[in-house]
């Protein structure tokens, strides 16, 4: 849900290809952020290669309505990219419990919403994947403790 104390002040995001990243500074990730369970790792920057990976998609544009996958998604800005620049359908896929509200917050800012599933890259079976048309994921294999 996104805070409406100031958030929707223009300097609490930026914006690249259309899509608005959340900054640190906006409320609802300094709220997310105290919440998290792990914030010290994620709990406030949307990775660059998100960036790198929608200017790619960006010049290899999905099908209208394409189904896709974003695995490990933090805050889940490429799947709303996709989801607001191509109607795509998103299931924005987190190992964190708690990892819903991120992409929530993004997909709110940008008039999106993408579906959201707990759970570890590992576990996606058959069932999941069917008729699922990109799978994506950035920055996800990082670190080695997980
Ligand atoms: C560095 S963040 C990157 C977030 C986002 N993809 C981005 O580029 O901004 C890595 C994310 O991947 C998640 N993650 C790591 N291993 C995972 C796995 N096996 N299955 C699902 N999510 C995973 C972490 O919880 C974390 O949110």
């Amino acid at each position: 849900m996104t805070s409406n104390r100031n958030g929707s002040a223009a300097k609490h995001w930026t914006t690249f290809r259309g899509a608005r990243a959340l900054k640190s500074s906006h409320p609802d990730v300094r709220r997310l952020k105290r919440q998290s369970e792990d914030p010290s790792l994620h709990g406030n920057k949307v990775w660059h290669s998100s960036f790198a990976l929608i200017d790619y998609l960006h010049r290899h544009p999905l099908p209208r309505g394409a189904r896709v996958i974003d695995v490990g998604c933090g805050w889940g800005l490429t799947g709303i990219w996709l989801a607001k620049t191509f109607g795509a359908r998103v299931l924005s896929v987190e190992r964190r419990s708690r990892g819903r509200a991120l992409p929530a917050a993004a997909g709110a800012l940008n008039s999106v919403e993408v579906e959201f599933m707990a759970g570890r890259f590992e576990q996606l079976n058959a069932r999941v994947l069917g008729g699922v048309e990109l799978l994506i994921g950035t920055d996800i294999c990082f670190w080695t403790r997980w």
